[in-house]
């Protein structure tokens, strides 16, 4: 008999039996078709990428699963998050919803995990990584906010790395006039969350708290614009909101990342996304990333960096691979990347929209996605472009 392909929540239909297809990472997975639960979809602008994790999400949630979407930089997710009675929260300037990145991890040891969250979102702002030393004027300042407020907030530290404690920098060693040049870059970078162009947003008590029990949660940054840095910040700082959702509960949960292409570009972020994707199975996630192409994961730094490995292990910790259309001129790469026989090679530039080549560990589908007609308005993103060209053609 063959390997069940019907397990799971409908998808479509599989192009070469003509049967039906469906997919659930965790029952996959349980049976050992699967090595972890994580799926990369990948395919050229508007052939359905989106549509497909929209209808995985609703149909997952009819099925008893939760999803959280921890960054929609298009805002197309709230009339998916409204079908299921889930949760939008909207961040950007003139909204009023506040994140304090560090009340995420007010567990008994909350100083560790937010010092990672704080070096990651410092080295956003500085566009480097850090060095030790500055390592340390951050560790610094930020036991000091801690020991002037349980729950600081980013304008605490920033204070605190500004005018270091004198008896702090004696305890490790360091002249009080060099913890704080060591900790000036980083005040520079980081006052960009308190007083530049993101003020607010991050620096405030928070006024939204990630439900873990909710059926989906989209966080909604279509505000942001098209500021990359201030989307990769935006999702940094919800990251700390998903680690604290991991450890509160181990509902089985699809994270989607949508337009991941867009957030693979910060070393910080993707360093990020690599530790809780480790973290991942052990809660019961399933992470879903979509990009364009697969070669986007090679615009991630120099070749042989840091980056760019941690980048091809995202890869590496994707199980099943969807490919939608692609370029001709990313059809050897993508074969290479997963050892595609010919014939699919020759599939990617002529897929139809909406149908994709599935790549399992053991087996290979060609699958059309079905959209049931209540998901057709959800999922539309071709409506503005419609009704621009009805207009012009009136
Ligand atoms: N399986 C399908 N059947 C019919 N229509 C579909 C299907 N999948 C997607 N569509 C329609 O195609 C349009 C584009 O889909 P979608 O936004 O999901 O593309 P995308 O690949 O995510 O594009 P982008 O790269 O721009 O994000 C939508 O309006 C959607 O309704
Ligand atoms: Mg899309």
């Amino acid at each position: 008999m063959p390997p069940s392909c019907d397990i799971g929540v409908p998808v479509g239909q599989d192009a070469l039996t003509g049967g039906p297809f469906g997919f659930d990472p965790w029952a996959l997975y349980s049976a050992g078709d699967l090595t972890n639960p994580n799926l990369l979809l990948a395919g050229v602008i508007g052939q359905g990428k989106s549509a497909l994790a929209k209808s995985l999400a609703m149909r997952s949630i009819t099925a008893g699963r939760s999803v959280y979407v921890p960054g929609d930089p298009k805002g197309e997710w709230a009339p998916v998050a409204a079908a299921v009675g889930g949760t939008v929260v909207r961040l950007g300037p003139g909204l009023l919803a506040r994140l304090n990145p560090l009340d995420a991890q007010d567990g008994p040891e909350p100083h560790g995990p937010r010092v990672r969250l704080l070096a990651a979102v410092a080295a956003l702002t500085v566009h480097r990584e850090l060095g030790a030393a500055e390592q340390g004027a951050l560790d610094a300042a930020l036991a000091t906010a801690e020991r002037r407020r349980s729950t600081p907030t980013i304008g605490d530290v920033l204070s605190a790395l500004a005018s270091p404690d004198a008896s702090s920098a004696r305890c490790d060693g360091v002249r009080v006039e060099d913890r704080s040049a060591d900790g000036r870059d980083l005040a520079h970078g980081l006052r960009r969350l308190v007083r530049g162009d993101l003020a607010g947003l991050f620096d405030e008590p928070s006024t939204e708290r990630l439900d873990p029990h909710a059926p989906m949660v989209v966080l909604d940054l279509s505000r942001l614009g098209s500021d990359e840095d201030a989307l990769a910040l935006a999702m940094t700082c919800a990251s700390a909101w998903l680690e604290g959702a991991l450890l509160a509960s181990n509902a089985k949960r699809w994270v989607i990342y949508d337009e991941a292409w867009r957030v693979l570009r910060h070393v910080a972020l993707v360093r990020r996304m690599q530790s809780q994707w480790k973290l991942s199975r052990a809660h019961g996630i399933a992470n879903l990333m979509v990009l364009h192409r697969l070669s986007d994961l090679d615009a991630i730094g120099q070749h042989g960096s840091e980056a760019r490995s941690l980048a091809q292990g995202l890869l590496a910790d994707c199980s099943t691979r969807v490919i939608y259309r692609q370029e001709s001129d990313q059809l050897s790469g993508t074969a290479g990347a997963l050892g595609l026989t010919r014939p699919e090679r020759d599939l990617l530039p002529v897929l139809p929209r909406g149908t994709g080549l599935w790549k399992m560990p053991h087996r290979t589908h060609v699958v059309h996605h079905v959209l049931h007609p209540a998901e057709v308005d959800v999922v539309d993103t071709d409506s503005a472009m419609r009704d621009h060209t009805e207009h012009e053609d009136r």
